[in-house]
């Protein structure tokens, strides 16, 4: 008999989806609020084993709760900030989520914004399709290569974004809670000296209660008016209107954001700046990594049901 999972409604591609439907006996998750909530209380629950959903999504302890026989579940993403890993523990739900699969297209991505928004790139592209080239010469933009990168969060997506700083003959220099054993970066001690020394400052962190609001409007001042702040971790991490608030008054020279505090909502003050440069939450979607990404929630699902240890737990 084929295993009863829910899958969380619209979180996959329709490969994963076919993929997962032909495996399993599946029923769809709607998303967290009252939807679920009818879903959970009108279908019987006996019997469900696993829930497959994304990092946008997680599940609730509410959920966790609502299924009795559930005993794992797989996540898309390498963020657990939507998933209640607490709960998860008390009930013994094992959770299979996407690390590693992601950090050189999350790399990549923390790059592409931090050159673009210093290169001015995507304001020379407006510049030119704007037909304003014929009537001026675009103004000078600001160097990369050999400046200061400060990475808040140097785990397995801060490190591949210093890897690719050598490229660039920058030094980096890093925050976490503790130094990292071993690494070549230099240490700041706290967040606040690596905003006052870097010329980009590098949100790469995990997001949760843990770093809400920890990029405060006190971190952007030390960053100062010639300093760049990229963002691709989650929106939580930045106080978004202190830095709204610093950009406008260019206190800042300027962001570039993959992220943002309540997605897909994106502030009209910050799409009315010249400053910024704005993607939505796009840092591993390519088909290579978003792929390899499925893959593993497939694989850490067939592993559980197999009675094999997951490719990939969150612990
Ligand atoms: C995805 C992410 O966009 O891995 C994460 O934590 O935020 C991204 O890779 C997300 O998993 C899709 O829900």
């Amino acid at each position: 008999m084929r295993k009863k999972i829910l899958v969380q409604q619209g979180a996959f591609l329709p490969k994963l989806e076919a993929r997962l439907a032909a495996a399993y006996d599946v029923r769809h998750l709607p998303a967290p609020g009252p939807e679920r909530d009818r879903f959970l209380s009108e279908n019987p629950t006996q019997g469900i084993e696993a829930i497959a959903t994304s990092a946008r999504f997680g599940v609730d302890a509410k959920t966790m709760q609502a299924l009795p026989d559930l005993k794992v579940i797989s996540s898309f993403g390498v963020g657990l900030d939507t998933l209640d890993l607490d709960e998860a523990k008390a009930r013994g739900i094992q959770v299979g989520y996407t690390p590693d699969v992601l950090n050189d297209c999350v790399a990549d991505t923390a790059f592409a914004l931090l050159m673009d928004v210093s290169r001015r790139i995507t304001e020379a592209d407006r510049f030119v399709r704007a037909g304003q080239w014929k009537q001026a010469q675009f103004s000078a933009a600001t160097k990369v290569s050999g400046k200061r990168l400060g990475i808040l969060g140097l785990g397995r997506i801060g490190s591949a974004i210093a890897k690719r700083a050598s490229g660039f003959d920058m030094e980096v220099h890093y925050h976490n809670r503790k130094p990292v054993e071993g690494s070549p970066y230099t240490y700041a001690a706290s967040l606040k000296e690596l905003a006052e020394w870097a010329d980009y400052l590098v949100v790469a962190s995990a997001g949760g209660a843990g770093t809400k609001g920890l990029v405060s409007a006190e971190i952007i001042d030390a960053l100062g008016p010639d300093g760049y702040l990229v963002n691709i971790s989650r929106g939580t991490v930045i106080d978004e209107a202190a830095l709204i608030d610093a950009l406008e008054n260019k206190r800042i020279a300027g962001a570039g954001l993959d992220v943002f505090e309540r997605e897909p909502h994106v502030p009209a003050a910050l799409l009315a700046l010249d400053n910024v440069v704005l993607a939505p939450h796009i840092a591993s979607n390519t088909h290579e990594t978003r792929a390899a990404m499925a893959q593993r929630v497939e694989d850490n699902l067939a592993a559980f049901f197999a009675g094999k240890p997951l490719i990939s737990a969150a612990t």
